[in-house]
C-alpha cells in the first residue's frame, strides 16, 4: 500500500484503533504499565554543565560524563545554556507546522531519504512493512545559511524559531563532544577535530494521540549510527534499553536536553563506551512532540578507534572504516538493518 496517511491524519479522523499495518508482533509491544517495561529503582543521570564552565568543578562533571556514558551511553543535561524561551519557541513552531493542511506538508513529502528537507510519516511509508506512529520533518541543519531557505515556509516563524535552535545545539554539541573526550583521556580536541565537517541533521517529530498505544511504537529499536544525537521531549514517551535488557522511560524535565551516543562514538572509543538502543512509546491522550539533533561524521571519513584507547594487546575491537562503508554493510545484512536503522530512514 503505496497511498500516504499521516498518523495525524488518522487521529483526525477519530479511527476507534490503528489499522493493521501498525500492529506489532505481541513480542514487540511496549507493555505498556508492565513491570517487564518500566523499573522504577533505577535513576537515569542528569548532569548539570554548568559545572563545565567552573575550573574546579570541570573534573567533577567530566567523571559523571564518563560514568553515565559507560552505564547507559546516555544522560540528561540541565543548565545548558539554551534558554528556555529558545526550547519553547522551536516545540512552537514545530506544533503549528503539524497542525497546517495536510496539502501544504504534503509538498515536501519524499520517499528519498537524500533529500535535504523531507516530510514523512512512520520511517519510509513506501518501504516499511510495519508502520510507526510518528510524523516528521527532518532537515539539513549546517551550515544552517546553506540550508534554510529550503526549510519550511509555512508557519511563517519556523525558520527563525527552528533556526535559532539549531544553532544554539551545534554549539552545545561542540561543548558536550570535548568534555566527552576528555572523559576517555583524550585530548579535549581529539573528537572534535574528528567531527570537525560533520553533518548536522534536524529531524522533528510528532507522535499525535493513538487509539492503542499497547500495540504499537512512535519509532522501533535502534541505535542513532552518528556521533551524537542531542534530543529535546515535549513529554515523556523515549525509553531506552539498559545493560539488563530493561527498557526505562526517560522522566520528563522541563527545559532539560537528553544526549545519546551514536554508533560513531562506540567505535571511536573503542567500545569503552556503547550507543544507545532506544525506542519511543505513544499515547493515548497526549500528544508528543521531540526535535533529535542528529550530529554525524563525514560519511566518507574513515574512522577507527582512537590509537590510545587499544588495549595491552593494541587490539582494535573495530575495524577501520567509513560510515559509507558501513551502509553499504548494513544494508546486506537484515539483523543489522533493525539496529541501525535511523541509517536507512
Ligand atoms: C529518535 O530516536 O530519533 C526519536 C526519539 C524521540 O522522539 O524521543
Ligand atoms: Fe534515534
Amino acid at each position: 500500500d503505496d497511498a500516504f496517511t499521516s498518523a495525524m491524519a488518522l487521529t483526525n479522523s477519530g479511527v476507534p484503533q490503528v489499522p493493521d499495518r501498525y500492529v506489532l508482533p505481541p513480542s514487540q509491544r511496549p507493555a505498556i504499565g508492565s513491570s517487564t517495561s518500566i523499573r522504577d529503582d533505577t535513576t537515569l543521570p542528569v548532569i548539570d554543565l554548568s559545572l563545565l564552565h567552573q575550573p574546579l568543578l570541570r573534573p567533577r562533571a567530566i567523571h559523571e560524563i564518563n560514568m553515565a556514558c559507560k552505564d547507559f551511553g546516555f544522560f540528561q543535561v540541565i543548565n545548558h545554556g539554551i534558554p528556555l524561551s529558545v526550547v519553547k519557541d522551536a516545540l512552537d513552531a514545530a506544533t503549528q507546522f503539524f497542525d497546517l493542511p495536510v496539502e501544504e506538508k504534503m509538498l515536501m513529502v519524499s520517499s528519498n531519504v537524500h533529500q535535504p528537507v523531507r516530510y514523512g510519516t512512520s520511517i519510509n511509508h513506501s518501504t516499511d512493512k510495519v508502520h510507526y506512529w510518528r510524523d516528521f520533518i527532518k532537515h539539513y541543519s549546517h551550515p544552517l545559511s546553506k540550508w534554510i531557505d529550503m526549510w519550511p515556509s509555512n508557519p511563517p516563524c519556523y525558520k527563525d524559531k527552528v533556526g535559532k535552535y539549531a544553532e544554539a545545539t551545534h554549539l552545545l554539541h561542540k561543548q558536550l563532544i570535548e568534555a566527552i573526550s576528555e572523559s576517555l583521556g583524550l585530548e579535549k580536541k581529539y573528537l572534535q577535530e574528528q567531527t570537525e565537517e560533520g553533518s548536522q541533521v534536524m529531524a522533528v517529530n510528532c507522535y499525535p494521540t493513538c487509539p492503542e498505544p499497547e500495540v504499537t511504537l512512535g519509532m522501533p529499536p535502534h541505535s542513532d549510527f552518528g556521533s551524537l544525537t542531542i534530543l529535546l521531549q515535549s513529554s515523556e514517551g523515549l525509553q531506552i534499553m539498559n545493560s539488563n535488557k530493561n527498557w526505562i522511560s526517560v522522566p520528563y524535565i522541563e527545559g532539560a536536553l537528553i544526549v545519546q551516543l551514536g554508533d560513531q562514538v562506540e567505535v571511536m572509543s573503542n567500545g569503552i563506551y556503547k550507543s544507545v538502543i532506544h525506542r519511543v512509546t505513544v499515547n493515548k491522550d497526549v500528544k508528543r512532540l521531540s526535535f533529535a539533533s542528529l550530529h554525524s561524521l563525514p560519511l566518507h571519513k574513515k574512522i577507527s578507534p582512537a590509537p590510545e584507547l587499544l588495549d595491552g594487546n593494541n587490539t582494535a575491537a573495530y575495524g577501520e572504516f567509513s560510515f559509507n562503508d558501513f551502509l553499504d554493510y548494513i544494508s546486506s545484512n537484515d539483523f543489522l538493518q533493525e539496529r541501525f536503522i535511523d541509517t536507512l530512514k
